[in-house]
């Protein structure tokens, strides 16, 4: 049950933990990476986008003008649904369930795609156990590349965040040549001295008085301890391919 909320200026995006794939942590850095690569672009979408925290962030943001979400998983297309009916998106944000593009209207066209995907490979036991963090046999970025060029526009970008412990922008420059993109390279973003932000540690509790700033103790100090890792260690690089 999604009844947990973070506020991105003003949209809140409902959550629950196990749907959180990284995108309140390092998935914000997507905002500053968007603004200083693109500016404001018209269509976005967020693929395997979980709760969206990357989507609703760039539109909170003012950095894209409509929002598409795809994902496989129900209960994470459901507490989209719950974030764009609490905020009144109809008409600026929709969601597809989808594995992959298969139930995608082909009709949508995006200048941007942003994702944070399965960051390992893995095999489909893995892949059914934890859809958040494994890819099989990297069968869902091949088939997003491969199916892409139907839905971006002429000159639309991919960005994706990448884990330099699951693979190496090599693999994904040879997949995006292949798919007969552009590949436009694979660059870090720079978070070294990055402090960590309370708002990325404080989640929103559904109580009897309706909902209250809280987290646990346990879950802040992991969170932190996070953030100080990332900030020693940091293993997301990002990945661009253009139409
Ligand atoms: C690393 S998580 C990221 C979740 C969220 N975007 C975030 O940043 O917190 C990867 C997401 O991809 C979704 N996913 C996995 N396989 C997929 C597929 N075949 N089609 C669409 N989404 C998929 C997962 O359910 C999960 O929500």
């Amino acid at each position: 049950m999604a009844d947990r909320f973070v506020d991105y200026k003003g949209i809140k995006v409902y959550y629950s933990p196990e749907l959180d794939g990284g995108g309140m942590e390092f998935g914000q850095d997507f905002i500053p990476v968007v603004r200083k690569r693109f500016g404001k672009v018209g269509r976005c979408c967020e693929f395997g986008a979980g709760p969206g925290f990357i989507g609703f962030s760039l539109l909170a943001e003012g950095l894209c003008e409509k929002l598409d979400l795809v994902e496989i998983n129900e209960d994470a297309v459901r507490a989209m649904e719950k974030t764009i009916k609490k905020n009144r998106l109809e008409g600026v944000a929709e969601v597809f369930l989808s594995d992959t593009f298969k139930d995608v209207d082909r009709k949508r066209s995006w200048n941007l795609v942003v994702s944070n995907p399965p960051h390992f490979d893995g095999g489909e036991d893995k892949y059914t156990r934890d859809m958040r963090i494994y890819d099989p046999g990297w069968r869902i970025h091949r088939e997003f590349y491969r199916d892409i060029r139907m839905f971006l526009v002429k000159g639309g970008s991919s960005l994706f965040v990448e884990n330099r412990f699951g693979s190496s922008p090599k693999l994904w420059k040879n997949m995006i040549i292949d798919a007969g993109l552009k590949y436009e390279g694979s660059f870090r973003y720079k978070t070294v001295g990055r402090i960590p932000r309370f708002s990325d540690v404080v989640a929103y509790v559904k109580g009897e008085k309706g909902f209250t700033k809280k987290s646990s103790v346990g879950e802040v100090l992991a969170k932190t301890a996070l953030h100080a890792a990332y900030t020693i260690y940091y293993p997301y690089y990002f990945v661009l391919s253009k139409k």
